[in-house]
């Protein structure tokens, strides 16, 4: 047995991401503003599988570093602020039982009802009580595109607050779209999680084969470079089923293998993703992807080619950007998300 394979999603340290320097640094410089009392508010934006939640993760551990409380949770649709206080609640009993916190600070949360009028007082109690051991409370909160509109109105209203107070609140959003935030425009500090470099991915190869001693041929690895085209979920989920297929004396992962294994890697692809990504479009919606499938394309040589209005294909090209499905390259310009996903999209529409 070869022990559990370590390109399996998921298993990734914060401190074992690669890339990202970017990202951390701006996350360092908004912390340090806002342990300097000026809060800030990040959105982290970027389609399924591009490593937002990894990023929350890294930025709770560089928050805690920093002696800041750091609550992290995935937002749910019937979110309100009584959600914010019970996390917090958890989070700093969490701490309490892990010795990283001796005082009990989560009597005065007991048995509140938060409502719009007392939350601001309650965050702002608990901050008072903390500080003497704590920099600042920095809320992360994935998947903020499943908040109701009026739910995202309460929590940025009630951090605005806060930060007008200069209190050491700092709210990091994660969301797969811009969340429609334009009156919040000035508040927010957006950061579009990209894809993996070449020299990231070769890293995140390499660092995981080390312990096995396997090695990946030259060709083999510019192939998975180019197909996976640095999408961190394709790249693992490729070479998690190479590992896996891999016999036990093999030492060279060639490119010999990923092409024999490609069915295999397809089919993983659209468990993890594809099957996902593809399922949320509408009838009107694939027939424009097809039209992508192929690499990139205009969206009016799109529309002469379907034989369709400008402005409808347009409609649905804006909307297949925002789920993910396309990629703006330049005006008027897409290209679907990834190579293999095109491939997938051609086989879906036979
Ligand atoms: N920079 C990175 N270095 C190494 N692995 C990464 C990196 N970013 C993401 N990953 C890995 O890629 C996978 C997908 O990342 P993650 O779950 O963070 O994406 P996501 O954007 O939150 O996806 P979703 O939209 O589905 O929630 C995870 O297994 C994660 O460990
Ligand atoms: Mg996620």
């Amino acid at each position: 047995m070869r022990g559990i394979n370590p390109f399996t999603p998921g298993i990734q340290k914060p401190e074992e991401l690669v890339g990202r320097k970017e990202e951390v640094n701006l996350f360092n410089s908004y912390l340090s503003s806002t342990l300097a009392g000026q809060p800030v508010f990040m959105l982290v934006i970027g389609t399924k599988g591009i490593g937002k939640t990894s990023l929350l993760r890294y930025y709770q551990a560089i928050a805690e570093k920093n002696k800041a409380l750091a609550v992290l949770f995935r937002s749910h649709k019937s979110d309100d602020l009584q959600r914010l206080i019970d996390e917090l609640e958890n989070t700093i009993n969490e701490k309490i039982s892990l010795g990283a916190l001796t005082k009990k600070y989560t009597e005065s949360l007991k048995n509140v009802k938060i409502n719009d009028n007392n939350c601001e007082k309650t965050m702002e109690g608990i901050y008072t009580d903390m500080k003497k051991d704590l920099s600042a409370i920095v809320f992360l909160i994935d998947d903020a595109h499943n908040l109701s509109k009026e739910s995202l109105r309460r929590l940025i209203s009630l951090f605005t607050k806060l930060a007008d107070k200069k209190i050491h609140y700092m709210l990091v959003l994660s969301s797969s779209g811009e969340l429609h935030l334009h009156e919040y425009k000035e508040l927010f500090r957006p950061i579009y999680v990209s894809e993996l470099n070449q020299k990231d991915i070769t890293e995140l190869i390499e660092k995981s084969l080390a312990p096995s001693k396997i090695k990946v041929g030259e060709e083999c690895l510019h192939t998975i470079i180019d197909d996976s085209q640095g999408h961190p979920l394709v790249l693992l989920t490729i070479c998690w089923t190479i590992y896996d297929k891999i016999k036990e004396n093999e030492r060279i992962i060639s490119r010999g293998h990923y092409i024999a294994y490609l069915p295999t890697i397809m089919s993983n692809l659209s468990r993890e993703l594809f099957d996902d990504l593809y399922e949320e479009t509408s009838s009107g919606e694939r027939e424009v992807l097809g039209a992508f499938a192929n690499g990139e394309a205009t969206v009016s040589d799109v529309a002469v080619q379907l034989n369709k209005p400008l402005n409808t294909v347009t409609t649905l090209v804006l909307r297949l950007a925002e789920s993910g499905n396309l990629r703006k390259i330049a005006r008027g310009r897409y290209k679907i998300f990834n190579r293999l996903y095109g491939k997938y999209v051609l086989g879906r529409g036979q």
